[in-house]
């Protein structure tokens, strides 16, 4: 019995946790640990699309260019599962939870992108690889424009 009420102060502390992170948010701080998560996922995102076009293309590192779209990929097999109900950030649009089949469909349409690049990467034709790059940031941006709030 004693043991039981401590050990439900201790969840009660737990899950009181996220809403005094909230309370102490203040710019450049994160809600939780998944919402840190996934915006780190997507800078790395950011970044790799970057380095396609302004570094690997020009070099014909097709090599690099596949190794960006399979981490690309993986993360958008996963990206579902980072935005649990309630994780909610200033940068997720509260409308994902809404139309989460849409959203992990748009997940799935920038994972299948993805993997294209990686296939067409290892055939190293140039203007295939610049086409399948710019697919793949077709779908980041038919996401950003439903659900992601810019801050
Ligand atoms: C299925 C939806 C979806 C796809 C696909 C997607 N994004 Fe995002 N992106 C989001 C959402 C939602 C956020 C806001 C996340 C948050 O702040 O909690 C975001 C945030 C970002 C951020 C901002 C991170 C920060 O600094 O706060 C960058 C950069 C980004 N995405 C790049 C990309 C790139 C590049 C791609 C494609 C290669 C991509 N995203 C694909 C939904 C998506």
């Amino acid at each position: 019995m004693m043991r039981k009420s401590v050990l439900s102060l201790v969840v009660s502390a737990v899950l009181a946790m996220p809403t005094t992170a909230v309370l102490a948010h203040e710019p450049g701080t994160y809600e939780s640990p998944i919402v840190e998560m996934r915006v780190k996922r997507f800078k790395q995102s950011g970044a790799d699309i970057q380095a396609i076009f302004k570094k690997h293309m020009g070099a014909g590192d097709f090599s690099a260019i596949e190794e960006a779209a399979t981490l690309m990929a993986a993360w958008g097999q996963e990206m579902p599962d980072a935005f649990p109900e309630g994780s909610n950030s200033v940068g997720a649009d509260p409308a994902i939870w809404q139309n989460f089949d849409d959203f992990k469909s748009k997940s799935d349409a920038f994972a299948k992108a993805a993997m294209q690049l990686k296939a067409v990467a290892g055939s190293a034709d140039a203007q295939a690889v610049k086409k399948a790059a710019q697919a793949v940031g077709g779908t980041c941006k038919a996401c950003h424009d439903s659900y992601r709030i810019k801050h």
